[in-house]
């Protein structure tokens, strides 16, 4: 489908969020928080950390405040900075919630049924899950649209959300005889970082859920700790390869090649032409410094803001605020082209 009809004019911004569930890892922090970092120089960015979106599978209440600062110490410590870019908790802005009761009555169940997470999610289970978890990917294009975001940094895994986010934006502009009025908004899905995969099996991707602690990297391990890991990591038993071409069926050690390239800022090419003919001996040592020497300040960092729960919650509550006044009036405007009683 072509995007003429529907030219969206208004300005560029940057939405993203993080659910405040267990602890970050590596695959967070190259698919996500390091683009985060590098589009607040020269964008409007707003980074949300999604609790309602958390709140579809079962979470403490005793906990849930606290992770909610986790991610937002995980976000400073990364470097968003609150000067540059918006941090606040998704479940401190109405507009979300609002926007996703409209878009309900928009997205059709076919296109839900389709969704691959939810699948995963809920494996056989289905008839258990919550309705929320189900109606999840609604209330992510909400997230993004109640901003007219048309920028969105995620992993690979986001991509299907993000296309149902576009053809809510549609159909929405179309039923509504409101061409442009929310603009279909572009995944930044690119980069070496934007999948990376477990450690103990390169055909499935790192994740909070998998019960072994072993398949990730936390962005609270210990120097120690990451340095075994990696040690670890399963490889096989060749030697670093000449040309990308060569990992294609070595899913394990392309895996760790791309955690190289995407840390380091260079190639895959650019990491073989360094590594090539040697053996793992060699590779997983220098990996395992890299890694430490970039994830260590950001686990010390962390640490600090942990420290001081005053600052992060003015943080979180100055962000709210912000989040709010750009929200509000894009939702007033949905209930005017939708027709609801003004007064
Ligand atoms: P979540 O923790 O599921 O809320 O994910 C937060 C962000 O991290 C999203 O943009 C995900 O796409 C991204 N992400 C999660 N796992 C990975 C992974 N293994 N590789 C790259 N990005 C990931
Ligand atoms: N579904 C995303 C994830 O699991 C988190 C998310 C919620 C999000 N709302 C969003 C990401 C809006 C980008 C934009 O990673």
């Amino acid at each position: 489908m072509s995007d003429a009809p529907q030219a969206y004019a208004g300005p560029e911004r940057v939405f993203s969020g993080v659910q405040p569930s267990g602890s970050l890892h590596l695959g967070n922090y190259l698919g996500a928080l390091k683009k985060f970092v590098d589009l607040q120089e020269d964008h409007d960015c707003v980074y949300c950390i999604v609790d309602l979106h958390a709140v579809t599978v079962w979470q403490d209440p005793a906990d849930l405040a606290q992770q909610t600062r986790h991610i937002a110490a995980a976000f400073l410590a990364s470097g968003v900075d609150p000067e540059k870019a918006i941090i606040y908790p998704q479940s401190r802005v109405a507009a979300h919630t609002e926007l996703a009761w409209y878009f309900n009555c928009v997205a059709r169940i076919g296109w839900l049924n389709r969704m691959t997470q939810f699948k995963d999610k809920a494996g056989k289970n289905s008839e258990k899950m919550s309705v929320g978890l189900y109606d999840y990917p609604v209330l992510q294009a909400a997230d993004i649209l109640a901003f007219k975001a048309t920028h969105v940094p995620v992993g690979e895994d986001q991509k299907q959300h993000l296309e149902l986010s576009r053809d809510i934006a549609a159909k929405f502009n179309n039923d509504f005889k409101a061409p442009g009025f929310f603009p279909l908004p572009e995944p930044l899905i690119k980069g070496p970082g934007a999948r990376i995969m477990s450690l103990r099996d390169g055909t499935k991707k790192m994740s909070k859920s998998d019960p072994s602690d072993n398949s990730r990297i936390n962005l609270t391990d210990s120097a120690d700790v990451i340095a075994k890991k990696i040690r670890k990591a399963k490889t096989d038993a060749g030697v670093m390869p000449e040309s990308k071409d060569e990992l294609k069926d070595r899913p394990e050690v392309d895996n760790l090649v791309g955690i190289y390239a995407a840390l380091s800022g260079q190639s895959a090419e650019e990491v073989l032409a360094e590594y090539s003919g040697q053996g793992f001996g060699v590779f997983k040592p220098a990996l395992a410094d890299l890694a430490v020497a970039k994830l260590q300040p950001i686990t010390e960092l962390m640490n600090r803001y942990l420290s001081d729960l005053d600052e992060i919650d003015r943080i979180l509550s100055a962000g709210a605020d912000a989040a709010a006044n750009i929200a509000n009036p894009i939702v007033a405007d949905v209930r005017d082209v939708m027709g609801f009683w003004k007064g």
